[in-house]
């Protein structure tokens, strides 16, 4: 059995206005004509949306610090051990990052704990699952967001084109899949802060914290149907071109 996964681009705001008058914002990335009211409207919307999502407020007051970095810092919140006020955070930046990935379209609405319940049942969130935030010091914003949850098998991924710049894999359930123990579910970084190691201090990060006993080897990591960006930050994270890949809903 295979599984394709259809290349994401990223969104462009456009109503008509020449290009050149399109400017890109630095924080939220979107494009917008700042000479068109509505325009300007509607990325001071998404721009206000993003923000709120990434801002980070150090309330947590059993925050867990994994790792600290010169201007960085990389926290985790437990599914299955955090509290419910705790655990909304990360689900806000799990629907962030799932609408930057074109996994879902609408905000999510965590305002009461039963509705949190609900969507962490329709999330497929388990107990195993964590969140980890990679935050600057310097913007006090959330920069870098990646969720591992606990799986016992993937596959080799197989590209259907030789050249593997194109996103279209598969993988084949006929062969015995390997052991693994831990899938990484999302890995998201801030488009200002890409090409910088983010993705790499966050999966070490992973490799470290996920297991209780010991440290994730390599061949002990997953990548759930990776976009174009994720197999290219895999290859180069794992190096290699045949990492594992696994299919989250069925795991
Ligand atoms: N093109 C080619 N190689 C890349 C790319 C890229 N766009 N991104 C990473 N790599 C490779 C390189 O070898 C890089 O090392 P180098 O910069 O020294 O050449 C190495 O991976 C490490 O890259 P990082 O700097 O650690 O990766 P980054 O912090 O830029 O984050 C990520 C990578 C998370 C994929 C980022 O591009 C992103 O957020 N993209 C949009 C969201 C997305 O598609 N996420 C993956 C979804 S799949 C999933 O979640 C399981
Ligand atoms: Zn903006």
């Amino acid at each position: 059995m295979s599984r394709n996964k259809t290349p994401l681009k990223q969104m462009t705001l456009n109503f008509g206005q020449k290009p050149q008058k399109c400017l890109k914002c630095p924080d939220c990335g979107i494009f917008y004509n700042p000479n068109d009211k509505e325009d300007t409207q509607i990325h001071l919307k998404y721009h206000n949306e993003n923000e709120k999502a990434l801002k980070y407020t150090a309330n947590f007051k059993a925050e867990k610090t994994v790792e600290t970095f010169p201007d960085a810092k990389c926290i985790v919140i437990e599914a299955g051990q955090d509290s419910k006020q705790v655990l909304n955070k990360a689900l806000v930046l799990l629907n962030y990052v799932d609408m930057q990935l074109g996994i879902t379209e609408s905000n999510l609405n965590v305002s009461t704990m039963d509705e949190a319940d609900i969507l962490i049942k329709r999330m497929n969130i388990k107990d195993s699952t964590k969140f980890y935030l990679y935050i600057s010091q310097t913007t006090k914003r959330i920069v870098g967001f990646c969720m591992a949850e606990h799986i016992d098998q993937a596959y080799r991924i197989m590209y259907l084109n030789d050249q593997q710049r194109t996103s279209s894999f598969t993988y084949d359930e006929t062969q015995a899949p390997e052991k693994v123990k831990c899938g990484i579910s999302r890995i998201w970084v801030h488009p200002s802060m890409r090409r910088q190691k983010v993705a790499s201090k966050l999966l070490d990060c992973v490799r470290l914290n996920f297991l209780y006993i010991r440290s994730l080897e390599l061949t002990d990591i997953a990548f759930s149907d990776p976009t174009h960006f994720g197999q290219a930050f895999a290859r180069g994270y794992f190096k290699t071109n045949s990492f594992l890949v696994y299919n989250s809903t069925r795991n």
